[in-house]
């Protein structure tokens, strides 16, 4: 095998990794690390077919996990809210998800109506940073002050919203959550709402 053939396979290699495993752990620990009372309410913006959303879920026994979407099979296979909602069930957790078919960037909740927003490699989907940064002014609107934000993805972005909303931390998430390589490595961008 060639260099160049072996490069190619480790990055499947660990593409398949992150996307089928990876991905879900470190969003398992960084919900527990969310601290969360299990009475809140969490929206998942581009919640595709629940990965975050339902493990949120499973940690809300009295609260409520709402996921937005606009379902682009482009950005995710089998993209559809009735596979996101079969998926609730199977994990068990129906009786507290909800999903809406909206764009975050025009949400359609309250100011301040959610205790915690996340959102995983969903917002740099959108194609205009424009509309990228009205996304994560949304996310920070519908937060009620004190409530967390949670946002991964590809490095340069979550810098950029980072920068945009004055606020919050990075941290690098790791070969966990590679897309192949660490040229396509995801940080996390942690804010709290201060007003
Ligand atoms: C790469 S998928 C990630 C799905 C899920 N968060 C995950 O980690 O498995 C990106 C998701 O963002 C959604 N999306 C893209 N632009 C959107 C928008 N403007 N509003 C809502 N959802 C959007 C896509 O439909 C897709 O489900």
């Amino acid at each position: 095998m060639t260099a160049a053939g072996a490069v190619l396979l480790a990055g499947t290699g660990i593409y398949l990794h992150t996307t089928l495993r990876g991905k879900l752990r470190i969003w398992e620990r960084e919900l527990d690390q969310a601290d969360l009372r299990g009475d809140e309410r969490l929206l998942d913006l581009g919640c595709g077919r629940g990965a975050v959303l339902i493990e949120a879920a499973r940690r809300l026994p009295a609260g409520r996990a709402v996921g937005v979407d606009l379902w682009s099979g482009e950005d995710q296979s089998g993209n559809r809210p009735q596979a996101t909602l079969a998926n609730a069930a199977a994990a068990g957790v129906a009786d507290r998800v909800a999903v809406h078919t909206a764009d975050m960037t025009a949400l359609p909740f309250a100011d301040g109506s959610f205790d915690v927003v996340t959102s995983a490699l969903a917002i740099h989907n959108i194609p205009s940073p424009q509309a990228r940064y009205r996304a994560v002014d949304e996310a920070m609107r519908v937060l009620r002050p004190g409530g967390q934000l949670l946002v991964a993805d590809f490095w340069p972005m979550a810098r950029k919203y980072a920068a945009h909303i004055g606020q919050g931390t990075l941290r690098t998430l790791g070969p966990g959550y590679w897309y192949s390589g660490p040229w396509l490595g995801v940080t996390l961008l942690h804010a709290v709402k201060t007003t």
